[in-house]
């Protein structure tokens, strides 16, 4: 069945016919598809449109189609132009002509706009569920590793001593971030566009709030042009998505780097590593660099959307039914990586020993510094004076902690008026170095303890 064609007297070409279907993809909205129908029989009878007779005919109609979905029994046809066509050709072979009065008042394109928020309401949730099952995952490796002390980075340079607990919360917080943009985001999926017709509204008594409210929308649309040709909301999930994808990247890069044997610090489970098909020693973290490589194909799916929107005029274009592919895509991804990223975390096994000889003295150096300014030095001094002891041992081939306390001695003293105590070389204790860092967000056992119980708080874990 073709919903269009009455000023028509020539048939579509075959190839254009297929280009201008979306059955294949927009199957998917099946289920809000007929639910939108079902709450829109609803205003065709109190606008007088249908007797409750003729609405009750609609919706049992409706609800078998809905039931034929669900069991997998809805056979479509050659002629199912898009799901929507789908819908209404069904309804006809089961209730007769009475089926054409239901597109009374609606458009596709308020109808489209309306299934895929509807969608999104609908699947919003699991998605928010797998995000938690991740945080929860990393809550318990930070909870279990949380006193193992490791070389912190920057520029993938040994920079200062955290803890283990510390590095897997600080990828806890970019994904409750990534939650509370997907739940604003999904206040603003929360507007209903059906009642706008193709895009100047109907000519009916429709009480849209309350068709709002029965379906479950916080609002209805305020202009109905606007409504026809907003997805903002497909963009900002597809924004949400991709920046989920950039943080998943940066923790899978932080695995695939710790677990090479340069590096050491994680062994990688079996259930979640492949070998090589050449080579047998290998043992490839494939889960975690199909993450970070899906981080760019999600920031694609957002750039795709983006660049159809861009340029187009007010008004329901035919672009916008692209719309959908990287939405469900996006969808799809995220929701295939998460679970599976979950349980590859917890499987690590952890060289605490590894970390531990990773940790040289020179970490220690801005402790050292510290040091001097706990003495009175100011703080520029205290880190031109380490630089120059810095040196001192490198030139000497040793260790920044090996320098004798006359070394130290003979370059501080003549510097500064000060005298240095053995007790100097405490600083160089990595534990004490982490211990000393308690301020709010900082890497000390108790401080990451803190961190921990509010992690667990705002992620609604425990
Ligand atoms: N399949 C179309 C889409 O996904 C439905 C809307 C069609 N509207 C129209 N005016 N042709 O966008």
């Amino acid at each position: 069945m073709q919903l269009w064609g009455g000023r028509f007297f020539g048939k579509m070409d075959p190839q254009a016919w297929q280009l201008n279907a979306s059955l294949s993809f927009d199957q998917r909205l099946a289920h809000q598809d007929v639910r939108g129908s079902l709450a829109w029989a609803g205003v065709l009878e109190q606008a007088g449109v249908l007797s409750p007779e003729e609405r009750r005919q609609i919706c049992a109609g409706l609800e078998a189609i809905d039931a034929e979905f669900a069991n997998g029994e809805f056979i479509f046809v050659e002629s199912d132009e898009d799901i929507h066509t789908a819908v209404e050709r069904r309804l006809g072979e089961l209730i007769g002509p009475l089926a054409g009065k239901l597109h009374t008042g609606r458009s596709r394109n308020d109808q489209v706009a309306t299934d895929m928020r509807l969608w999104l309401l609908d699947h919003l949730p699991a998605l928010d569920a797998s995000l938690r099952e991740l945080q929860s995952a990393l809550i318990e490796r930070a909870e279990k590793d949380l006193e193992v002390v490791m070389p912190g980075y920057t520029h993938l340079q040994r920079a200062q001593v955290i803890l283990l607990g510390h590095w897997w919360l600080s990828h806890f917080w970019p994904l409750q971030r990534d939650r509370e943009r997907l739940a604003q985001a999904r206040q603003r999926v929360a507007s209903l566009p059906l009642g706008s017709g193709a895009l100047a509204g109907v000519p009916l008594e429709v009480d849209r709030p309350a068709l709002a409210d029965k379906l479950g929308f916080a609002e209805a649309s305020p202009n109905s042009l606007d409504a026809v040709s907003d997805r903002d909301f497909v963009a900002e999930f597809l924004f949400c998505a991709a920046m989920i994808g950039i943080h998943l990247s940066r923790l899978a890069e932080d695995v695939v780097l710790f677990s090479s044997a340069e590096f050491g610090y994680f062994e990688l489970s079996d259930a979640y590593a492949t070998g090589s098909s050449l080579m047998p020693q290998k043992k490839n973290p494939d889960v975690f660099e199909l993450t970070r490589g899906k981080a760019g194909t999600l920031l694609g799916y957002l750039t795709a959307l983006l660049a159809v929107l861009k340029g187009l005029p007010s008004g329901y274009d035919k672009d916008l039914q692209e719309d959908k592919p990287p939405l469900f895509a996006a969808y799809d991804t995220l929701m295939a990586i998460l679970p599976v990223l979950a349980d590859a975390l917890r499987s690590l096994a952890v060289r605490a020993d590894r970390m531990r000889d990773a940790i040289d003295a020179g970490l220690m150096a801005t402790d050292l510094a510290d040091y001097f300014v706990n003495k009175g030095l100011p703080f520029r001094q205290a880190h031109a004076l380490v630089g120059k002891l810095v040196q001192l041992a490198q030139s000497q081939g040793k260790a920044l902690n090996s320098l004798s306390l006359e070394e130290i001695r003979s370059w501080v003293e003549p510097e500064i008026n000060l005298e240095i105590e053995p007790a100097i070389y405490s600083v160089f204790d990595p534990v004490q170095s982490v211990t000393r860092r308690r301020s709010l967000g900082g890497t000390a056992p108790q401080a990451v303890r803190r961190q921990l119980e509010q992690a667990k708080q705002v992620s609604g874990r425990f």
